[in-house]
């Protein structure tokens, strides 16, 4: 499949999705969303695909929404057309996925960077929310996200300053899982992602499914939650089978039933 915008290609059961727009630093406009939301739905809905990995350039994951795309718009032509509502169709993606980021990621970079179940930065990682600086704020969810992930002084604080973060600020403070030197990025993510595509394919939707629930739920009813899933795998045969390699001190084969 040929896209405008982005590379998509298949590793065995990992999809890497490549952001392609080096003229703009990878920024965000109308068509990489068309291009992102049809890759995703393709390989949420490919069973050979188990886990994704998305990423940027050496310079830069994404340096925002398309400002140049932006800067005519009117008030009716973004509440109208509900702008940036289409990523929701990006957090839809029931197959986990991992953004691997190198260079700058801001402002739509670094949200469409914390969509992903996890990140995975370089060491030259860049994350900010600087849309305060063009008299806007975060619209695609990073005020949200970013307060989740770092909690509210640093959210707070980078969202009305601007400031970058540094990879070594964002793996402090919980924004991403891992930093890895930059020439290793994306070696690193496809690794992590063939681990996860080793999974059954079951168990991995309904991890995602229970720690997101985290974030939508109180403590009591995540807890029900992720009991009642936990409960619900019994009924597959990955469990079965699961259960049965371990005794037998051979590696699973999943069926994805
Ligand atoms: C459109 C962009 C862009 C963007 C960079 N470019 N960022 N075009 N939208 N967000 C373009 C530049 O115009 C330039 O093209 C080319 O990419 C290279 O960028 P330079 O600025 O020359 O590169 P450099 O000097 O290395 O600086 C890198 C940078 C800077 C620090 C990342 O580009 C920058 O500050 N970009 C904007 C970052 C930003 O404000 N992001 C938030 C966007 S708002 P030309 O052809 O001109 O040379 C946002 C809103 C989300 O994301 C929701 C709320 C509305």
């Amino acid at each position: 499949m040929s896209y405008e915008t982005i590379l998509v290609e298949q590793k065995g059961a990992v999809t890497l999705i490549t952001l392609n727009r080096p003229q703009a630093l990878n920024a965000l406009n109308s068509q990489v969303l068309a291009d992102l939301t049809d890759a995703f739905a393709k390989f949420d809905a490919d069973e050979s695909q188990r886990c994704a990995v998305l990423t940027g350039s050496e310079k830069a994951f994404a340096a925002g929404a398309d400002i140049k795309e932006m800067s005519s718009q009117s008030f009716a032509d973004m509440y109208g057309s509900n702008f940036f509502a289409g990523y929701d169709r990006v957090t839809a993606t029931r197959k986990p996925w991992i953004a691997a980021v190198a260079g700058w990621a801001l402002g739509g970079g670094c949200e469409l960077a914390m969509m992903a179940d996890f990140i995975i930065a370089a060491d030259s990682a860049k994350f900010g929310q600087p849309e305060i600086k063009l008299a806007v704020t975060p619209g695609m969810g990073g005020s949200q996200r970013l307060t989740r992930a770092v909690g509210k002084a640093k959210a707070m604080e980078m969202c009305l300053t601007g400031r970058n973060m540094d990879a070594a600020e964002a793996e402090a403070s919980g924004l991403v899982a891992r930093v890895v030197p930059a020439a290793d990025l994306v070696t690193e993510a496809l690794k992590t992602a063939e681990t996860i595509a080793g999974m059954a394919p079951l168990a991995a939707i309904a991890a995602k499914e229970m720690v997101n629930a985290a974030f939508e739920t109180t403590l009591q009813q995540g807890v029900v939650f992720e009991r009642r899933l936990f409960h619900g795998l019994f009924g597959s045969e990955d469990q079965k089978e699961g259960m049965a390699a371990f005794i037998e001190k051979r590696p699973g084969n999943w069926t994805g039933k």
